[in-house]
């Protein structure tokens, strides 16, 4: 293998440490005096008050590599590069450096650390964008990246693409300019417009060089200047990897090889049922270990949500749940020498999923049984009846018939469910009511 990922971590901590960087411990994934996250879901999530001028850092550079928890893209587990759970690579300057300096970082890392090959990467930067009238196009990155790149592979792009954050309801945000890497045609929708902003595989994101917080968004939507210029960059490992490592998927990589290995053989890589056990059980092993355990509230549900559709696509894909239990040894064997909490959370993660794979799975054979009886009757869509009658009467969640129906191409009335589960309450309302 050309370089593991122990070494990643390695020469990306060195490198911004050489850089006078401290560098930080990983935080738990469960936020501290953060009640706008439910899991932390960025390097700069745990550091939020650094960047608000509430607190002191303990220096101006900082660097770590962070476990993160991102749910909104779960749906798109399975392809080449989407994680549920994801090691960001993150440095930081507190008021200190600005925008041309993490430019210059993130390519001499790039370019005289790693050795990428340069000719195939691209940089988008903030274009401007209606959403945010006060904020100027951002001139001065675009400039940065002009002693590297070709102008042709610097893009200016709106908010969606290059504003990051708050993460959370409100917060530190701003700009940012990110790397990314032309995978190649094969990779691609083969459009000719097919540039960074296109939602195909072929460009891949592997760096946010730089979220240049300014900005602080409030609860009414407003922006306001924060009292210090700083920066926020974070890079994924798994997707360095993918590309250090020269291989197609982040399933490929050393990160999550291992576990592969515990649900297919070698051959079986391109399996989505697979490929979402895999990234699952990484995920639920690292928030249990936090002390996230399965239930139906805020951030326990998030995990109870991951492990029953692990198993939902453990039984799509004939594996027998127990080895979620041999998946999760994997995970703490490779991933304890930068996590020690694994080791000691071993049996409590075992016992979780134990437990929650043994109660969903006869929730889930009742349902899928239940289900068999509901899709002769749907044309194209599952009636918000029939998907509440299954929730009520089986325990089995939306977002699983949806996806069980998305097999079958089927979709389901979601405004129909919403309206059932609205009557619902009512009732209840009113019985309670009653009674009292
Ligand atoms: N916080 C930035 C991100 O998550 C770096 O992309």
């Amino acid at each position: 293998m050309s370089i593991t990922s122990k070494e990643i971590r390695k020469k990306f901590l060195d490198y911004f440490s050489e850089h006078s960087h401290l560098i930080l411990e990983s935080a738990s994934l469960v936020p501290i005096n953060d009640p706008t996250l439910l899991v932390v879901n960025s390097g700069m999530a745990p550091l939020k008050s650094y960047f608000t001028g509430e607190q002191r850092p303990p220096q101006q550079r900082l660097c770590n590599i962070q476990k993160c928890v991102r749910t909104n893209d779960i749906e798109s587990v399975g392809d080449r590069h989407h994680l549920t759970f994801f090691e960001m690579m993150g440095n930081w300057s507190i008021g200190d450096y600005f925008k041309e300096e993490a430019v210059d970082f993130a390519w001499d890392l790039l370019k005289n650390g790693f050795g990428f090959d340069l000719s195939q990467m691209y940089a988008t930067v903030f274009g401007g964008d209606k959403k945010f009238p006060a904020v100027p196009p951002d001139e001065e990155s675009k400039v940065a990246w002009e002693k590297y790149l070709p102008k042709d592979r610097i893009i200016s792009l709106g908010a969606k693409f290059n504003f990051w954050g708050p993460a959370g309801d409100t917060g530190p945000c701003g700009p940012c300019t990110e790397i990314f890497i032309d995978r190649g045609k094969n990779y691609g929708c083969g459009k000719d417009s097919c540039d960074p902003s296109c939602n195909c595989e072929r460009f891949l994101e592997i760096w946010n060089a730089g979220v240049f917080m300014e900005y602080y968004l409030d609860e009414n939507g407003n922006l306001r200047e924060l009292p210090l210029k700083s920066v926020d960059a974070g890079a994924g490992l798994d997707r360095f990897a993918v590309i250090l490592q020269g291989v197609d998927s982040i399933y490929e990589t050393d990160l999550l090889s291992p576990i592969v290995e515990v649900f297919a053989p070698k051959d079986n890589l391109e399996s989505k049922s697979v490929r979402i056990m895999t990234d699952h059980l990484r995920c639920a092993t690292f928030m249990i270990a936090d002390g996230i355990y399965p239930a139906n509230t805020k951030r326990e549900y998030i995990v109870r949500r991951i492990i029953r559709r692990a198993l939902l696509h453990a039984r799509l894909a004939e594996k027998d749940p127990e080895s979620f239990i041999r998946a999760t040894k994997v995970v703490v064997e490779l991933f304890s020498p930068y996590y020690p909490e694994l080791i000691r959370s071993q049996g409590i993660v075992e016992m979780a999923i134990r437990r929650e794979t043994a109660t969903f799975g006869k929730t889930l054979n009742r349902g899928l049984k239940e289900l068999e009886k509901v899709f002769p009757k749907s044309q194209e869509v599952i009636s918000g009846a029939d998907a509440f009658k299954l929730y009520e009467t089986y325990g089995f969640p939306l977002e699983l018939t949806k996806e069980i129906a998305a097999e079958k191409s089927l979709k389901v009335d979601e405004e129909g469910y919403k309206n059932q589960l609205e009557k619902h309450k009512e009732r209840s309302r009113q019985a309670k009511g009653g009674v009292q």
